[in-house]
């Protein structure tokens, strides 16, 4: 398999003027790059800077100084529509508090991307979605409104949906924050299988170290600095990280 690098920082920053015109200093110069078929996870304490960082690797926002390359594209040369397009057909998201549409069914929800989608996988949009939550075991539910699923199965949907254009990058904040232990880590293992099946690049933002575990490399940001851990961390090493 030929190994893809699908995100490239070099001395990315990211700071932004606060009402009282104080410059915040958010990312300070950050390297990190992403292969596809990565598992990479980054831990680090509230406010150290996670969300922003897998904001720009997402395409959601744009470096303040550095380089960012996304699939070898130089992220300043997209245009915002160029960009938001990248990123829909590119790069799927997870978050901590689902994101559901609510008043609209499990199987809506996840055809929600594909309406952005071209040819095949727009006229195809039902049946794909179908497949996803089937893969995710809930195709009993796809009539379900989102109110009415445990949180478990809410996180389920919500990976169909990020998964259901086969984004290259997956790109999960503290997907397991709102679940209990158990259900956590189902919900792990089941993005973990669906990322290597689909041979897409896993990120992780999480403060639980069973889940930094699962990662083939893990990293630490604190303060908007990010540096690696050596690979076979293990639990008790990353006990106590976290707000
Ligand atoms: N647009 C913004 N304007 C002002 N401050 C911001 C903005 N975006 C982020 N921040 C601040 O930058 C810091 C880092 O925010 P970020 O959301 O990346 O942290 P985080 O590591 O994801 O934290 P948590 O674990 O609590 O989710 C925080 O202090 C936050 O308040
Ligand atoms: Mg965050």
């Amino acid at each position: 398999m030929i190994v893809e690098t699908l995100v490239n920082l070099r001395g990315v920053t990211r700071s932004v003027v606060l009402p009282d015109d104080q410059e915040l200093h958010i990312l300070r110069g950050v390297d990190f790059e992403v292969h596809s078929g990565d598992h990479t996870a980054i831990i680090g304490r509230s406010g150290c800077g996670k969300s922003t960082l897998l904001n720009l690797l997402g395409l959601l926002d744009v470096p303040t100084s550095g380089e960012l390359d996304f699939q070898g594209v130089p992220v300043q040369q997209l245009r915002g529509n160029a960009r938001a397009r990248l990123r829909g057909s590119t790069v799927g998201f997870v978050f901590q508090q689902f994101n559901l549409l609510q008043g609209r069914s499990a199987l809506d929800n996840v055809i929600t991307p594909l309406l952005y989608a071209k040819g095949r996988d727009f006229w195809r949009r039902r049946e794909l979605a179908m497949d996803m939550l089937d893969r995710v075991g809930l195709a009993g539910r796809a009539r379900t409104m989102p109110n009415m699923l445990s949180g478990g199965e809410q996180q389920r949907v919500a990976i169909a949906r990020a998964l259901v254009r086969r984004p290259r990058l997956i790109l999960a904040d503290e997907p397991t924050g709102a679940l209990d232990v158990e259900t956590g880590q189902a919900v792990m293992a089941l993005l973990d299988t669906v990322a290597t099946e689909t041979a897409a690049a896993l990120v992780t933002i999480t403060h639980d170290a069973n889940v930094a575990a699962l990662a083939c490399a893990c990293y630490r940001l604190d303060a908007g600095v990010l540096t690696g851990l050596n690979a076979g961390l293990n639990a008790h090493e990353t006990a106590g990280v976290g707000a």
